[in-house]
């Protein structure tokens, strides 16, 4: 019988390409959003991708306890994957209770009513925010997570640990999986969906793809002093649809009995670092456009380097990047020109 997936927050960015590749393995997914961050592109998208018209929708707020019970009492839910929060790190120095309230709450509930059902798998999408400014690069499950720098980071933390309690204390009621996702980043080929920043995009490749196509006019690199080769920041930059792939595995191993401990922690990263600068010209050089830029200051509370050692999920959950930054900057591009009608 085919079994039946949640996603929440299944209409954002990471949400819809997850969608997308879940009903393509052979699952039934349910979407639940509360259209907070995105509108209804994305989840218009993947019923287009999967010509899934019937794609179960449920608008609703995980911060609500009775919508979550009446969700679960609704569907057959056999894992919940949780995107659900709020992400951007600057907002969440300036309004730390609205973050706290909303990350912690919207997952203390899905865990409340998954365990209640007596039966059910959880995934969470934590961050390799985790392991703050690591000690050594690249870094493993093992490496030691550090203090949180903001708000969100500390939410990520928060719910990894709360996630571990209430395994734990649930008698086999619930299994977990952490996932700690690198820089995600990219499109669907088919340029159905992708990312939508609201206002002035935080992300680089969202502001690349911007300044490229002139609703920017330049692209600010912070920081060209850092002890790293070039002088910019080094970071694992993970295609989208490699990222949304890693989540069917770690979805099917705990559904398939094959953890092997009640919770798993997997990073989902390529284990290749690239510079901003690296970046920046691979995107000019594949795209064939410019991208206007200039070194500016260095942006408060970022890591000088980290990119994953993926060996874990690799040889565990048999999963590991397989697309090329070519073909990730491409369908970066190819969603940006589609939004402008291009
Ligand atoms: N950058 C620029 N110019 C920009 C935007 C970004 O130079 O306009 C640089 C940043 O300084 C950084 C790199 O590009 O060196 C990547 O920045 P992003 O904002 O795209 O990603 P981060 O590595 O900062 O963010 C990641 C995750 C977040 C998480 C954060 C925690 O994407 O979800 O790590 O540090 F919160």
């Amino acid at each position: 019988m085919k079994k039946t997936v949640l996603v929440s927050g299944g209409a954002g960015f990471i949400g819809s390409h997850v969608t997308v590749e879940l009903i393509e393995a052979g699952y039934d997914v349910v979407v639940a959003d509360n259209f907070s961050n995105c509108d209804r592109t994305c989840y218009e998208g993947v019923k287009k991708i999967t010509g899934r018209e019937d794609l179960p929708l449920e608008v609703m707020d995980f911060c609500d306890l009775d919508a979550v019970k009446a969700l679960f009492g609704k569907y057959h839910i056999d894992a919940v994957i949780h995107f659900a929060a709020y992400k951007a790190v600057g907002e969440s120095v300036e309004k730390p209770l609205m973050y706290y309230k909303n990350n912690l709450v919207s997952f203390l509930n899905v865990l409340e009513v998954a365990q209640a059902t007596g039966g059910c798998n959880v995934l969470f999408s934590s961050s390799a925010t985790v392991y703050g400014e690591p000690d050594a690069v690249p870094v493993t499950e093992a490496t030691p997570r550090k203090p949180a720098t903001s708000p969100y980071g500390n939410t990520k933390t928060m719910c990894e640990d709360i996630l571990h309690d209430a395994v734990k204390a649930s008698g086999g009621a619930l299994k977990g999986i952490l996932l700690r996702y690198f820089n995600p980043i990219g499109a669907h080929p088919s340029a159905l969906i992708g990312e939508l920043p609201r206002g002035v995009p935080n992300n680089l490749v969202p502001f690349i793809t911007q300044t490229a196509i002139g609703k920017r006019e330049c692209l600010n690199i912070f920081g060209n002093d850092y002890p790293t080769p070039d002088g910019t920041c080094q970071r694992d930059f993970i295609d989208i649809v490699d990222l949304a792939r890693a989540h069917v595995f770690a979805v099917t191993r705990m559904i398939e009995g094959k953890m092997k401990k009640d919770v798993e922690i997997f990073n989902v990263g390529t284990g290749r670092p690239l510079s901003v600068m690296e970046l920046v010209n691979a995107f000019e050089k594949v795209n064939g456009v410019k991208v206007p830029h200039k070194f500016a200051p260095r942006r408060a509370g970022d890591i000088t380097a980290i990119w994953a050692d993926p060996t874990l999920a690799n040889t565990e959950m048999g999963w590991k990047a397989t697309r090329t930054i070519e073909e990730t900057l491409k369908a970066a591009w190819a969603w940006e020109c589609r939004l402008a009608g291009k």
